[in-house]
């Protein structure tokens, strides 16, 4: 088993309004089998036992499931292996690629204010799912899955689009801070589906008009967003999202001429 001492520098920042800076660590005797986010637990046991404060940093599942870890390892939003978290990620990786030094950041982005640490406000992503990332039922009576037949291919597409984990790694590699991806990836599961029809128009615009209201970038196709993202959703739903938006857009303005 190969074991390493791995220097690391973490960004520390008390909280939002801190300016926060790099400090640095020694992580002794790393083994290549424990996770990213076990090595960073070995030395916040040691910060604690030296009385000082471990480093904050968001994690959950820790099966690459739950979207909560979030770290930007040497410039790589979780990390160096694609299709893959941080909480996914092992240090064998990181001993394959000969680093010995890692600069370990939270998502950058204004619209992801650090709240500690590598720890950041991830609720932007809340605002934009309320706008619309929902279908009417009546709870407590939902239909048998198989009154409503699903075509294979639209249900494939939908799953698809599903697949995203509300993680923000698009945003933190996009160089525009774009949450393109992750809303086309919530609108698209939502607008195949038959369930999803009643307010497929209302849903895009809503969905949108949020995503921008939260000060998020433009995208303009650099892809770094779908590079970055552990699912491999694809910038096609990008593309699909805006045909679904422009739509919606023609949708109300002729209803408002009508009524005019
Ligand atoms: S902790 Fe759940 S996806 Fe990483």
């Amino acid at each position: 088993m190969k074991t390493k001492n791995l220097t690391l520098n973490v960004w520390r920042q008390r909280s939002k309004s801190d300016s926060g800076r790099f400090e640095k660590y020694v992580a002794k005797d790393v083994n290549e089998h424990m996770s990213f986010l076990e090595m960073l637990d070995v030395v916040n046991e040691e910060l604690l036992e030296k009385g000082e404060e471990p480093i904050a940093f968001d994690h959950d599942c820790r099966e690459g499931i739950c979207g909560m870890c979030g770290l930007v390892i040497n410039g790589y939003a979780h990390g160096p292996q694609e299709r893959t978290t941080a909480c996914q990620l092992h240090m064998r990786k990181v001993f394959e690629l000969g680093w010995d030094e890692l600069w370990i950041e939270p998502w950058r982005a204004t619209s992801f204010p650090v709240i500690k640490d590598l720890a950041v406000d991830r609720s932007a992503f809340d605002r934009i799912m309320q706008a619309g990332g929902y279908i009417s039922i009546r709870t407590g009576s939902p239909p048998d899955a198989n009154e409503m037949p699903i075509g294979k291919h639209v249900a494939d597409m939908a799953m698809d689009a599903a697949e995203c984990i509300g993680c923000g790694a698009c945003v933190a590699a996009c160089p525009n801070a774009s949450a393109s991806l992750f809303t086309s990836a919530k609108v698209s599961h939502l607008g195949l589906l038959p369930q999803g029809q009643a307010e497929r128009e209302d849903r895009v615009r809503k969905m949108v008009g949020q995503m921008d209201a939260e000060g998020f970038g433009s995208c303009t196709n650099h892809g770094e967003c779908e590079k970055a993202c552990p699912k491999g959703i694809s910038i096609d739903w990008i593309a699909r999202m805006n045909r679904e938006f422009l739509k919606a857009m023609v949708t109300a303005d002729n209803e408002v001429e009508e009524r005019d």
